[in-house]
């Protein structure tokens, strides 16, 4: 009893001490008005200036339909994941770099491999949970399609109109594969291929990325869709890794200098859906030097006319080279135009498009070349980036602390843009080829067809399709992205170009996949004396009556009717310290 009284003070004592510090490898998407943030860590940085880590076990979520300021102390809610201890592989469990995707009234978590920090003990196997968000209610039942592995830093992306998912690239870590997971000689592999879910019918299939670039493969790069573009959508995709398909990554850790396992920013690989046709196309401009792990979210001109794919941080090849400038990508004049400078670099955040020109980003850290993911305790969260939620305009391209929801304007080009791509705030683009011209001429009628033409006969019924195609999409996903329902007509291209749902999932630089892989091994055998159990973890604990400090977790959706029952005992296992409150538990790694 008195090491129990113990345990609990320095539970007591850890709860106030800390404050939050950086999430990362996480993932997150905004459907119908809520940013839904799921797995990752979050390091905290204690009072005796160490800083501690803590893989993140429920589903977290932001209300962004109204205002908010990234000072909030009730930012965030938690929706808790049920969970059996008794049979684990039963219940949705919790990743680093994982992939949300959505269709409105669900979510889907795909990928990803096992927290190092006090991450679950055990590989689930290989699937994909659906989370059914008014019943919470979570299944992983009737998916089916080609058998497929656990994968992570691919570069994941919804088209709303199709209703279906794009996960582009990424590795396999044995932390996600329960076959190879603990076994002497399991490497991080890099893996091809384009993988869809159809989130109508539960569908996986595979797509070939052959011709994506030399290699077939991209990791931790930018992956963005324009639902607008083709018949199906267009995804856009630059930066990143590539290495040839199979090498073992931990062992090339040195070589995130070495250019020719760059995937360019300079030249774009485009995929057109409804085609399944790979292009190269060359980009001019301020091309930004090469990076990985970055994010960035794409919105569309009002009449289509162009495109812009907002570029925000990442790794570079050194940390010296990396920048925290936000850049756009226009298309289709395949320009790179530098808008803001100055913001400090980052890497492992996502972003999403909230509303019609607002870039919400999550999370991420400030690199330092001798330790890429513990951050100093100087470069813990604070200001523009507190609580990990950072809020850029993209009308006027600025930095700010709180978002206005009453603002419902359009998205407006800048004349930084428009002094390069011609035309208004509202289009009406002039340069609406690259420099040297276009690669492939099927990528310009593809273009030219998303735009919404302007004439006399054709405004009305313009209006119409963007207001039915903004009303369509808020339902799905709180955003105007475009839903356009009669393909194959300029007017039905509705909506704004799609987010890019956490472009890059979590992703690492590669000496950082070494250091998880370290990190995991490390964590997994037998309990380490030294570490200070939840009380769920506890093996003898019962600490259930000692919640009562924590009534800040119990902020899930009050409508629970239907839900898995939670084990009563072990649902501080699946509990992360509430952020905003510093009053968190978890397992604290000494040393
Ligand atoms: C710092 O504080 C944490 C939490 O109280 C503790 O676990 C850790 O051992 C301390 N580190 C040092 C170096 O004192
Ligand atoms: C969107 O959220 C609102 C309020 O939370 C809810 O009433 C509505 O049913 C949701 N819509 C969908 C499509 O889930
Ligand atoms: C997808 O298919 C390609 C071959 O086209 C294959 O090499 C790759 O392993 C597959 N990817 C997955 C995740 O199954
Ligand atoms: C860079 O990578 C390429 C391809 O793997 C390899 O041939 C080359 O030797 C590497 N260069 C250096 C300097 O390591
Ligand atoms: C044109 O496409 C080819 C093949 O896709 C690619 O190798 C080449 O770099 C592209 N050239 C330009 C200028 O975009
Ligand atoms: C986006 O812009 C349209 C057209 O001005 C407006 O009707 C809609 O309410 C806006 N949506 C948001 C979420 O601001
Ligand atoms: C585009 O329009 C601008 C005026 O908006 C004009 O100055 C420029 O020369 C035009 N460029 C092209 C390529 O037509
Ligand atoms: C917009 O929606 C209205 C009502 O649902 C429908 O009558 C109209 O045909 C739609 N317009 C377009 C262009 O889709
Ligand atoms: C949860 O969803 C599954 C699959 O749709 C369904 O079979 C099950 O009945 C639902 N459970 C509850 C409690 O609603
Ligand atoms: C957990 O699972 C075990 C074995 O399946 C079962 O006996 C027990 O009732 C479950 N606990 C809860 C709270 O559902």
């Amino acid at each position: 009893m008195k090491v129990l009284a113990q345990i609990l003070l320095l539970y007591i004592s850890l709860a106030v001490a800390r404050k939050y510090c950086t999430r990362t490898f996480h993932s997150s998407i905004i459907n119908n008005q809520t940013l839904f943030i799921d797995g990752g860590e979050v390091r905290y940085l204690e009072d005796n200036d160490t800083i501690s880590a803590y893989a993140i076990r429920d589903l977290q979520t932001v209300d962004v339909s109204k205002s908010f300021s990234n000072t909030d102390s009730d930012l965030f809610t938690h929706i808790e994941k049920p969970y059996n201890a008794s049979d684990p592989d039963t219940y949705p469990t919790f990743f680093d770099e994982g992939s949300q995707f959505n269709d409105g009234q669900n979510l889907y978590f795909y990928g990803g491999y096992i927290s190092g920090r006090d991450g679950p003990k055990d590989v689930a196997p290989v699937e994909t949970w659906k989370y059914d968000i008014q019943n919470n209610n979570w299944t992983r039942d009737g998916f089916g399609g080609v058998p497929y592995v656990r994968l992570a830093e691919g570069g994941a992306v919804v088209s709303h109109s199709q209703n279906k998912a794009y996960y582009l690239g990424g590795i396999e870590d044995p932390g996600g594969n329960p076959n190879v997971y603990g076994t002497a000689g399991a490497d991080v592999q890099i893996v091809s291929g384009l993988l869809t879910l159809d989130q109508s019918t539960l569908t996986w299939s595979n797509l070939s990325t052959e011709d994506m670039n030399n290699y077939g493969t991209i990791g931790a790069g930018y992956v963005n869709i324009l639902e607008d573009v083709g018949d199906e959508g267009l995804l856009v995709s630059f930066g990143g890794y590539k290495y040839p398909v199979g090498s073992k990554l931990s062992l090339l850790c040195a070589k995130q200098t070495n250019a020719s396992h760059h995937n360019p920013m300079e030249y774009i690989t485009l995929y057109d859906i409804a085609n399944q046709k790979w292009y190269t196309q060359q980009s001019t401009g301020d091309v930004p030097t090469w990076r990985m792990a970055g994010c960035s979210v794409t919105v569309a001109a009002a009449d289509r006319s162009s495109f812009s794919i907002y570029v925000f941080g990442g790794m570079a090849a050194t940390t010296a080279k990396s920048d925290g400038d936000v850049y756009i990508l226009s298309l289709p004049s395949f320009r790179w135009i530098r808008v803001n400078e100055g913001s400090s670099i980052r890497e492992k955040h996502t972003c999403n498009l909230l509303g019609n020109h607002t870039m919400v980003v999550v999370g991420g850290t400030i690199p330092t070349d001798s330790s890429e993911y513990e951050p100093k305790p100087v470069n813990c969260d604070s200001g523009q980036f507190e609580n990990g939620i950072a809020i850029f305009n993209l009308n006027d391209h600025t930095w700010l602390t709180d978002y206005n929801a009453a603002d419902t304007s359009e998205y407006a080009l800048s004349s930084v843009i428009t002094d390069v791509i011609g035309g208004s705030s509202t289009g009406g683009a002039n340069v609406t080829q690259p420099a040297n011209g276009f690669n492939n001429t099927a990528l310009a009628t593809m273009f030219e067809k998303a735009i919404i033409t302007p004439t006399t006969s054709a405004t009305t019924a313009a209006a119409t399709a963007v207001a039915n195609a903004t009303s369509t999409s808020t339902s799905a996903n709180g955003n105007p992205s475009g839903t356009g329902s009669s393909k194959g007509t300029t007017l039905s291209k509705g909506g704004i170009a799609g987010v890019a749902v956490g472009a890059v999932a979590g992703a690492s630089a590669i000496a950082g996949l070494v250091f998880f892989l370290l990190k995991r091994k490390r964590a997994q055998p037998t309990p380490d004396p030294t570490v200070v159990y939840p009380p769920g973890l506890a093996p003898q604990g019962r600490f259930a009556e000692l919640s009562g400090g924590h009534e800040g977790y119990e902020l899930g959706p009050k409508t629970r009717s239907g839900a898995p029952a939670a084990e009563t005992n072990g649902n501080w296992w699946q509990k992360t310290p509430n952020i905003p409150e510093m009053d968190g538990v978890g397992m604290v790694e000494k040393g």
